[in-house]
C-alpha cells in the first residue's frame, strides 16, 4: 500500500514539472520548413576543395583501390575531369603528383623542375580551366626515394632548414607555373615565412599561402600514401608531423604560421579533430580549413558498401559537422560528389 502511493506520487510529480516547462525546444522542429529556417550551417558547395590526383602518362585513369570512386588521372584526362566539376561549382582543386620512381632521388630534385609534372599540369589547367583555383602541395614526399617530407640525414633525421630551402624552390617554380595558392604540407618550422619571402621577392605577391598549420602525425593517411605510393620507407613522421593528444600546440602552430604569412590556416585531419577545429577558429581571424583526408573517405565508402550506413546522409552529416565545428573551407575527395546531390 504504502509503494502504491509514492509511486502515485513520483508520477503526478514528474506531471507537474512537464506542464510547468517554461518552453519547448520541439516546437521548431514540427515541420521541415521551421527547420529550415532556424538551421544554423549550411554547407554549400563554396566550401568545397576536391584533391586530385595526376599522373604521367596518356589517356589513362587508374581507381586508387583504397577509394573507391578517386582516380589518378593523366594530365589530358584531368583536364575535362576538372571542367565538370568547375561547372558543378566546386572553385578549387588541390592537386598531387604520382611520381614515377625513376625520377624520384633522395633530395627531391623533381619537385621544383620547371617542366615537372605537377607545373605543366598546373600551365595546362590554368589555359584550359582559366577560373578555377589551383592549389599545389608543398612537400618533398611525393619526390624522394624513402618517401619522408624532408631531406634525411645519415642517421634518418629530417633536416629541417635544408629542406625549407627545397621547399622554397618548389613553391615559387610552382607559382611560376600558374598556381593560385601554395600548400606547404610539410610541416618544417619556418617554411611559411620562408615562402612567402621568396614568392614576394620574385614577384608572385598575390599568390596565396594556404598553410597545413596542424597536421597531425595521422594513421588515417593510409589510402593516400597508396594513392601516391608515397609512404615512408623507414620509420614514421612524428618528428614533424603533431601528436594526436595535443590541443594547445596546434594553436602554437597556427599562430606561428599566420605571423609567417599564411593566409589561409588548416588542419588536417578533419573528424578526429573537430575540437581543434573549433578552437582555431575562435582564436584567429584567418579563414579555416580542415582536410577530411583519405583515411575517413575510405571508412564511408567501406561502410557504405556493406549497406551498413546510408552514404549520402552520412557525408553531408559528416561534412555539416566539420563547418559547424567553424571549417570554412572544406578539402575532401566527396567534393563532386557533394556538388551533385547540392546541385
Ligand atoms: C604529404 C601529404 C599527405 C596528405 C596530404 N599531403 C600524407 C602524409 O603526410 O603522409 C594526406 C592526405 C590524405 O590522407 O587524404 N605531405
Amino acid at each position: 500500500m504504502s509503494t502504491e502511493i509514492s509511486t502515485a506520487e513520483t508520477k503526478e510529480s514528474v506531471i507537474e514539472t512537464t506542464s510547468n516547462l517554461p518552453y519547448r525546444p520541439r516546437r521548431l522542429r514540427r515541420s521541415e520548413t521551421l527547420r529550415r529556417m532556424v538551421r544554423e550551417t549550411i554547407l554549400t558547395v563554396d566550401d568545397l576543395i576536391y584533391p586530385m590526383f595526376v599522373m604521367e602518362g596518356e589517356n589513362q585513369r587508374m581507381e586508387i583501390a583504397s577509394m573507391p570512386g578517386c582516380y589518378r588521372y593523366t594530365l589530358d584526362l584531368l583536364l575535362p575531369e576538372i571542367a565538370a566539376v568547375y561547372k558543378l561549382g566546386v572553385g578549387a582543386i588541390a592537386l598531387f603528383p604520382v611520381i614515377p620512381e625513376v625520377k624520384k632521388d633522395e633530395t627531391g630534385t623533381e619537385s621544383y623542375n620547371r617542366d615537372g609534372l605537377v607545373q605543366r599540369t598546373v600551365k595546362a589547367i590554368k589555359e584550359t580551366v582559366p577560373g578555377i583555383v589551383v592549389i599545389t602541395d608543398v612537400a618533398l614526399d611525393p619526390f624522394t626515394t624513402h618517401g619522408h617530407d624532408g631531406i634525411v640525414d645519415e642517421n634518418g633525421v629530417i633536416l629541417n632548414d635544408p629542406t625549407v630551402e627545397v621547399l622554397v624552390k618548389m613553391a615559387v617554380s610552382q607559382a611560376e607555373a600558374g598556381a593560385d595558392m601554395v600548400a606547404p604540407s610539410d610541416m618544417m618550422d619556418g617554411r611559411v615565412g620562408a615562402i612567402r619571402q621568396a614568392l614576394d621577392a620574385e614577384g608572385y605577391i598575390d599568390v596565396r599561402i594556404l598553410a597545413y598549420s596542424a597536421k597531425y602525425a595521422s594513421a588515417y593517411y593510409g589510402p593516400f600514401r597508396d594513392a601516391l605510393d608515397s609512404a615512408p620507407k623507414f620509420g614514421d613522421k612524428k618528428t614533424y608531423q603533431m601528436d594526436a593528444a595535443n590541443a594547445r600546440e596546434a594553436i602554437k602552430e597556427v599562430e606561428l604560421d599566420i605571423a609567417e604569412g599564411a593566409d589561409i590556416v588548416m588542419v588536417k585531419p578533419a573528424l578526429a579533430y573537430l575540437d581543434i577545429i573549433r578552437q582555431i577558429k575562435d582564436k584567429t581571424n584567418v579563414p579555416v580549413a580542415a582536410y577530411n583526408v583519405s583515411g575517413e573517405y575510405a571508412m564511408i565508402k567501406a561502410a557504405a558498401a556493406n549497406g551498413w550506413i546510408d552514404e549520402k546522409k552520412v557525408i553531408l552529416e559528416t561534412l555539416t559537422s566539420m563547418k559547424r565545428a567553424g571549417a570554412d573551407l572544406i578539402l575532401t575527395y566527396f567534393a563532386k560528389e557533394v556538388a551533385l546531390m547540392l546541385n
